[in-house]
């Protein structure tokens, strides 16, 4: 027996969990708890939200609430969504728990103490009005690449460069509007440099060869850049405060406290169930195992094995099984442009359904690649694969045997010997195996071979026919099938937990360990009794895929509203500046096409003050007539410019349409004075 400390990435508190969150790390994590669960270890399975950093102040500022509200809502919703979806957490915390703040800032008060870090001031971005350091992400402006208005200093999401603020063009803080100004700050730097060599045995050299090669490919990457010294803290209002006197306004960096978390989900479960929490995290025999998605990478393959040696206490992970991305319909899943499957309305339209989802995305789990979703594949592999073979089978052996003989299983002969009986260990040796080298896709796919397996044997031996007259063949193919509808419900506890738990409960049996099963155990002895099992999975009609289909094709739609891109806010003016704009209601008298000039009109304006001749390139979206009589928004004291030798004296307000079509700012009431001005 084993200990395993098991980890999953504390997802961001920001907004609803995905297909794409079950898919990369928690349905796996889960898995392989529970399967290390079967094998008699001793298994933390480890969880929390995590409610630090800049996606949370981010979405605080959109909805216009407090961090502390984004977070309250989002941690709930995700912890329900785990408990509904079988996630078998020993404990889910979250990084605003008072044990978690205090885990954080101890850690960093050793490190500070130790001389593990260095001080260092530098200049950062600063937004003079708002009176706040800026993250990358609260910077925007033109992507220097693509051209997007609204690229931010860490990324452009239109065209995904990384960038950094000061290749934006005319950027501009998110707060104020304000263009940011550089500023001297202070702040703690971990120098992951001295840790180079450390990494480098540790991972490239030691025996971590067995990693998958996302995981070590990345790692030695990095390694070839060099490791530089990143800081541990921020200037920020919303974190774990840096725990030091006279250090006002600054909290650790969120990549610093998160994982820690980890660590305080467990203490948190330790308080609760009157246990140790030290030998999780300490005893060098623990193995501990981060579950996670490829984007994390770096920070639990390098800056936190660097935090726990810098600290010097704890134990390093044994294994990293990051994965790759799942695409939903060939597409990225993104929350910001609500394209995704969201886990808690998958459980609102599919009640009862849990296991056709962790099917599905176990199946389609993106373990070495990207992957995709689809929602006609997942109908298919319910209708066909769940309902067709798993549940058929196990449907047919319950009815057959309780019909022919009221549910008890039949005598067979001493010696009986049948090489479907064989197999039972084989697949139960070779999921276990999978298994334990993180391949959940090929661990379910053995499930399914066993499934498959049953139904042949089914098939070919028809029962139903020969009960007659060779009901001794008739014992031994559903003492047969017994044995094998046992073994699914064993095995498929991993990967469909609330379906192994109606068989179990259906067949009357309580779970054996592994070890049992790989040594060919008869489960269901002859003489044991056993209940008509109620069908365990249902069609998926193409109504509901067809909701579902719209579902996103309406977000794609919204998108393409909401993506036209505006301009990039110009610099603030003050007050003063604006007043010197002087901008009146006028009616347009005349109305003419400009000779040889296609795009040209020529006005005469009656605006109050005067009447005056104005020149204006619209006249691709309206014919000349149109216009006459109407009311009209002029821009009064802009300077005469010669237009084509015509003196244009002033300039008509319009507004551009996303097809590239003009229309006036026009009153809204009848009729306004011609000189009322507009302010
Ligand atoms: N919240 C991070 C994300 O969603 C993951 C944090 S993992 C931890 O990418 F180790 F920091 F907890
Ligand atoms: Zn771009």
């Amino acid at each position: 027996m084993s200990r395993y400390t098991i980890t999953t990435a504390l997802p961001y508190a920001n907004g609803p969990l995905h297909i794409g969150h079950l898919a990369g790390v928690y349905i796996p994590a889960d898995v392989y708890a529970r399967f290390l669960r079967r094998n008699k270890h001793d298994v933390l399975l480890i969880g929390g939200s995590d409610e630090h950093g800049i996606p949370i102040t981010i979405r605080a500022k959109k909805e216009g609430i407090t961090p502390q509200g984004v977070v309250d809502r989002y941690h709930e919703l995700m912890k329900q969504t785990f408990i509904e979806l079988g996630i078998s957490y020993d404990n889910y915390s979250r990084t605003t728990a008072p044990i978690h703040i205090k885990t954080a800032q101890d850690f960093f008060l050793k490190l500070y103490h130790d001389g593990k870090f260095i001080e260092k001031e530098t200049e950062q971005y600063f937004d003079e009005k708002a009176k706040e350091f800026l993250a990358d992400r609260y910077i925007v402006g033109i992507c220097p690449k693509c051209g997007n208005n609204n690229a931010y200093g860490d990324q452009c999401e239109k065209c995904g460069t990384t960038l950094s603020p000061d290749e934006l063009i005319n950027p501009h803080s998110m707060l104020s509007g304000e263009k940011p100004i550089l500023k001297k700050t202070k702040h703690w730097y971990l120098s992951l440099n001295e840790y180079q060599d450390f990494i480098s045995e540790w991972i490239l050299k030691g025996h971590k060869k067995d990693w998958k090669p996302n995981v070590y490919g990345q790692v030695k990457s990095w390694l070839e850049e060099g490791l530089k010294p990143r800081a541990m803290t921020r200037d920020l209002d919303w974190g774990v405060p840096v725990p030091l006197k006279d250090e006002k306004g600054k909290v650790l960096y969120v990549w610093f406290d998160a994982p820690i978390g980890y660590i305080s989900s467990t203490k948190e479960w330790a308080e609760r169930e009157g246990k140790d929490w030290k030998p999780y995290w300490q005893d060098s025999s623990t193995k501990l195992v981060h579950f996670i998605a490829k984007d994390n990478i770096v920070f639990h393959c390098i800056i936190f094995p660097a935090m726990l040696k810098a600290h010097g206490d704890y134990i390093l992970p044994d294994n990293v099984p990051a994965n790759e991305f799942l695409n939903l319909e060939n597409e990225k899943i993104s929350t910001s442009r609500n394209w995704a499957v969201w886990a808690h309305e998958y459980l609102h339209d599919f009640p009862g359904k849990q296991d056709s989802l962790r099917y599905t995305l176990l199946a389609n789990a993106p373990e070495s690649k990207d992957n995709n979703f689809t929602w006609k594949d997942f109908q298919t592999k319910n209708n066909s694969e769940l309902v067709g073979i798993f549940g058929n089978f196990i449907n047919r052996v319950s009815v057959l045997i309780n019909k022919y003989y009221e549910g008890i299983i039949p005598e067979v002969s001493e010696n009986f010997h049948s090489h479907e009986l064989d197999s039972l260990s084989k697949i139960s040796a070779e999921i276990s195996l999978y298994l334990s080298k993180y391949e959940f896709r090929n661990g379910l796919s053995s499930l399914m071979n066993l499934a498959r397996l049953g139904n042949k044997f089914l098939q070919e031996q028809e029962p139903w026919k020969k009960v007659k007259e060779d009901p001794e063949k008739v014992k031994e193919t559903l003492y047969v099938s017994a044995q094998i509808a046992a073994y699914l419900g064993e095995l498929s506890e991993p990967f469909l937990p609330f379906t192994s738990k109606k068989i179990m409960e259906g067949l009357n049996l309580t779970y054996n360990s592994w070890k049992e099963l790989e040594a060919n155990k008869i489960l269901l002895p002859s003489g044991s009794k056993i209940n008509l099992i109620p069908l365990l999975f249902d069609k998926i009609d193409d109504k509901e895929i067809d909701y579902q289909i719209e579902k996103l094709e309406n977000s794609k739609k919204q998108n393409e509203n909401i993506n036209n891109n505006y301009e990039a806010p110009k610099e603030s003016i003050n007050f003063d500046e604006f007043e010197k704009i002087d901008l009146r209601i006028g009616t347009i008298l005349e109305a003419k096409k400009v000779e040889k000039a296609d795009k040209l009109l020529q006005f005469k304006v009656d605006t109050g003050v005067d009447i005056r001749t104005i020149v204006s390139g619209i006249a691709e979206s309206f014919s000349p007539e149109e216009l006459v009589g109407k009311q009209v928004t002029v821009l009064l004291n802009l300077a005469p410019r010669k237009i084509r030798g015509i003196e244009s004296q002033g300039m008509l307000l319009l507004t551009q349409r996303k097809d590239g079509k003009f229309s006036f700012i026009t009153p809204d009431d009848d009729k306004i004075d011609n000189g009322s001005t507009v302010k």
